[in-house]
C-alpha cells in the first residue's frame, strides 16, 4: 500500500530526485521508549529483523536522555539500517509522553508500543498488524487472557498492584480489556491520533488512557503472550507508578476536571498540614519563641516540607535542582504566602456569610490550594 503512494509521488518527482524517495513510509511503525537500554535496544532490532521479514516496518526509539549510551547504539543501528530512527529527548522525563510523541512521529497505517527489555514477545507483532488491517482498532498484547500468562516477568509486589490495578481499573472505566495495563500494543495510527489530544502526557499507563479517553467505542482484540523476565538492567518504574496509576483513575472518573498532578499537589499539602502541626508543637514546647512567630517558623517548615516532596513527585518530570532548586523554593514561599491571604480571605467571606466553622475553613483551603497550585505550576515548575 505504502509502496504504491510512494511510486506515484517518485513518479511526479523530476529525475534528478526519485532516488532520493526510493524508501516508502512503512506501514508498521514500532515505538520504543528506552531509559538506559543500552545493553537490551540492540538484540530487540535483531529480534524485530529477524520476525518482520515480509512487512514493511521502522523502528521509533524515543529516548529520555539516557546516561549509558542508549542514543549512540541506536545511532549506530540508524547508521546501517534507515528503518530506524532515534527522538532523543532532553529535559523531559516520563513514559506515557515519550511514547505519545513516538506515535505522532509516525506516518504509518498502524503503530506499536513495546519496550526495550524483551519482556514483550515481537513474534505478536505480525498478527497485531494484521489484526488491524482486518479492521480492529486496537491489537493487544495480553497477560490475562486464557493463553498469556505475567507470572515469569514479574516480582510478587509488582504482580499484585498489577492485578490489583488491573480490577479496579475494570470496574471504575469500565473497561472490559483482560489487559488494559499492557505496555505493548498496537492500534491504527488515524485512530490514535483522534484520541491523543485528550491523552495526558503523564505516568505510564498510554493504553489503559487511549482505552477510556476514546470518544467512539473501540473494536479491541486481545492476543495472549508469555510477558518474559526483563534481558538485561532493571524496571524504571518505581513505586510512584501506583501513585501515577491512582491519579489516572482519578481524572478519568472524574472526566479530567481533577488532573493527577493536581491530586498529588493536595495530597503533599495535607501531609504539609502534619508537618506544620508537628512543628509548632514542638516550637511551642521547646522554644522560647511567641506563638506568632512559632507559627510562622512552622508555615515555613510546612512551606519547604511541600515544595521538596512537590519536587519529588507531583513534578518529577520538571524536577529543579542546583540553583534553580533554589530560586524555586523561593518562588514557592512567595506564591504561598499570597495563597494563605487568598485562603483567609474567601475563609471570613464564607464565615461572615454563613458561619459553619469547618465549610469556611475548607472553603479557604481549597481556594488556598488551588491558588497555590495554579501560579506554581507555571512559576515555579514552568515548562523550561
Ligand atoms: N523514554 C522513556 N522515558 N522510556 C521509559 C521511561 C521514561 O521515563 N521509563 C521507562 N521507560 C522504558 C524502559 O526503558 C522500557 O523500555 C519500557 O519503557 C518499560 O519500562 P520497564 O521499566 O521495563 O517497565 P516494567 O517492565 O516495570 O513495566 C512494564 O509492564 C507494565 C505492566 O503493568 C511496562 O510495559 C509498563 O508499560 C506496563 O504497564
Ligand atoms: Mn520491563
Amino acid at each position: 500500500m505504502g509502496n504504491i503512494a510512494a511510486a506515484r509521488v517518485a513518479d511526479e518527482l523530476p529525475i534528478s530526485e526519485r532516488s532520493a524517495v526510493s524508501l516508502t513510509s512503512a506501514q508498521l511503525s514500532i515505538v520504543v521508549p528506552t531509559l538506559n537500554e543500552a545493553e537490551n535496544i540492540r538484540l530487540l532490532y535483531e529480534a524485530i529483523r529477524k520476525c518482520l521479514t515480509d512487512v514493511d516496518w521502522e523502528m521509533i526509539v524515543v529516548d529520555d536522555d539516557s546516561t549509558d549510551g542508549t542514543v549512540s547504539v541506536v545511532r549506530d543501528l540508524a547508521a546501517h539500517d534507515a528503518r530506524v530512527r532515534c527522538l532523543r529527548r532532553i529535559g523531559r522525563r516520563g513514559l506515557s509522553g515519550a511514547v505519545v510523541e513516538g506515535i505522532l512521529s509516525s506516518s504509518a497505517f498502524a503503530v506499536a508500543v513495546i519496550d526495550a527489555d524483551l519482556q514483550h514477545d515481537e513474534r505478536l507483532l505480525r498478527r497485531m498488524l494484521a489484526e488491524l488491517q482486518g479492521g480492529a482498532d486496537i491489537a493487544i498484547g495480553s497477560r490475562h487472557t486464557p493463553g498469556g500468562t505475567a507470572a515469569q516477568g514479574f516480582s510478587g509486589w509488582r504482580q499484585s498492584i498489577s492485578n490489583w490495578g488491573t480490577r479496579l481499573a475494570q470496574r471504575l472505566l469500565r473497561v472490559e480489556v483482560t489487559d488494559p495495563m499492557s505496555g505493548f500494543f498496537a492500534v491504527r495510527r488515524s485512530v490514535a491520533e483522534s484520541i491523543l489530544p485528550r491523552l495526558s502526557t503523564q505516568g505510564f499507563k498510554v493504553l489503559l488512557d487511549l482505552l477510556v479517553s476514546a470518544r467512539q467505542p473501540l473494536n479491541v482484540v486481545e492476543i495472549p503472550y508469555t510477558f518474559r523476565p526483563r534481558h538485561h538492567g532493571q524496571s524504571k518504574l518505581d513505586s510512584s507508578v501506583a501513585l501515577d496509576f491512582l491519579g489516572l483513575l482519578v481524572a478519568k472518573a472524574s472526566s479530567d476536571r481533577i488532573s493527577p498532578r493536581f491530586l498529588a499537589f493536595g495530597l503533599v499539602g495535607l501531609t504539609g498540614l502534619g508537618v506544620h502541626l508537628a512543628a509548632l508543637s514542638a516550637l511551642l514546647t521547646y522554644a522560647p519563641v511567641s506563638f506568632d512567630m512559632a507559627q510562622v517558623l512552622a508555615a515555613l517548615a510546612a512551606m519547604t516540607w511541600n515544595f521538596t516532596i512537590n519536587n519529588i513527585f507531583t513534578y518529577r518530570d520538571r524536577r529543579l535542582s542546583g540553583v534553580g532548586w533554589f530560586w524555586g523554593l523561593m518562588t514557592f514561599y512567595a506564591v504561598c504566602s499570597i495563597g494563605a491571604i487568598a485562603n483567609v480571605g474567601v475563609a471570613s467571606w464564607v464565615y461572615g456569610n454563613e458561619p459553619i466553622w469547618w465549610l469556611a475553613g475548607a472553603a479557604g483551603a481549597l481556594m488556598g490550594a488551588v491558588f497555590n497550585y495554579s501560579v506554581t505550576s507555571s512559576v515555579t515548575w514552568r515548562r523550561s
